[in-house]
């Protein structure tokens, strides 16, 4: 695999750590878990959607945009990582932020990655949930030409083919890591949503042949919607890179961990937070990787894995969230 054909700015700090994680696989007494720290990517605070943002500025840039506009929940990390980038970069951007979370306190709504996005210059407008942000941002970037702009707009989480190549390269750095490590990975876990994480690692890990598998653990929708969000941008990459197809026995989402819904805290989550923290000093967030956490957690007490197995926890960031909703934890 040959990222470098592709159009790219450096805005990471990469590779990023690959570690063990021995007091916690201690304690849990199951297989030896690791972690891939993609939340110390370094741009603002880091986290999964730095990669993404690597290859879409670089796109974007390219094209002569002048501004970069795109959609996600009012504590969206991947927009306080756009804004970030924009900042970076000296272009305008633009966020669509949706209330999909039903909290109205001042810390959720305006705190956080909100106090971060406006920080880095970003202009917000807030939608009330279940607007349609798709049809708003491509409604909003026509807006934008109209006054004279040049519009470059990613969609929620950037994912869509060229993001994903953010975690193809992800999957490339882990297995180079791993060889030199001279570690056998049995399995990775990862927090899926918008899914271009676990399409570009699926794409990364499968397509080079190291043949490591993914699991995803959804962060709100149901395993068969997730799965076929993850296979569409899988299947959209592969072939935008000329690779041949990927089977679906590839796509796994576990859904056991949602609770609630998106964004709707769970007991698990809260406590996967703290264990880590209290085990590893890492923080996890409380939308995404939390309840991923809370999974591997759960799995590994159901004994997915054997003593000498080796189970890779991505950690995609986030923990920015935690002081939108410091209550949880108190
Ligand atoms: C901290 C964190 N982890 C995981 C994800 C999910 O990644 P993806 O949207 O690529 O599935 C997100 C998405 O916003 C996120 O902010």
């Amino acid at each position: 695999m040959h990222l470098a054909r592709f159009p790219r700015i450096c805005l990471a700090h990469l590779p990023t750590p690959l570690e063990p994680m021995d007091r916690l696989s201690k304690a849990l007494g199951g297989p030896r878990l690791w972690i891939k720290r993609d939340d110390c990517t370094g741009l603002a605070t880091g986290g999964n959607k730095t990669r993404k943002l690597e290859f879409l500025v670089a796109a974007a840039l390219e094209e002569g945009a002048d501004t970069l506009v795109t959609v996600g929940a009012v504590q969206s990390n991947h927009c306080r990582q756009t804004a970030a980038a924009a900042a970076k970069t000296g272009l305008h951007c633009e966020l669509l932020l949706e209330r999909r979370v039903a909290d109205d306190s001042a810390g959720y709504e305006s705190g956080a990655n909100v106090f971060l996005d406006r920080l880095f210059g970003a202009s917000l407008s807030c939608f009330d949930a279940g607007h349609d942000m798709t049809a708003e941002l491509f409604a909003h970037g026509e807006r934008l030409k109209a006054q004279g702009r040049r519009p470059y707009l990613i969609p929620g989480g950037g994912s869509n083919p060229v993001g994903a190549l953010g975690y193809v390269n992800c999957a490339l750095e882990t297995v180079r890591q791993a060889d030199a490590l001279d570690l056998t990975i049995d399995e990775v876990v990862v927090a899926t949503c918008s899914s271009g994480t676990q399409a570009g690692l699926v794409v990364g890990f499968i397509g080079s042949g190291s043949q490591i598998p993914t699991l995803g653990i959804s962060a709100g929708d149901p395993q068969a919607e997730q799965e076929a969000i993850v296979q569409r941008l899988v299947d959209a990459t592969a072939d935008f890179m000329g690779l041949p197809a990927i089977g679906s026995e590839h796509v796994v989402a576990d859904d056991g961990y949602v609770g609630g819904g998106y964004g709707v805290p769970t007991e698990g989550m809260v406590a996967a937070v703290r264990m880590l923290a209290e085990h590893e000093a890492v923080l996890l967030d409380p939308v995404y990787s939390g309840k991923a956490f809370a999974g591997l957690i759960a799995l590994v007490k159901a004994g997915r894995w054997t003593a000498d197995q080796n189970v890779v926890f991505v950690h995609t960031g986030g923990s920015v969230g935690l002081f939108a909703q410091e209550s949880l934890f108190s």
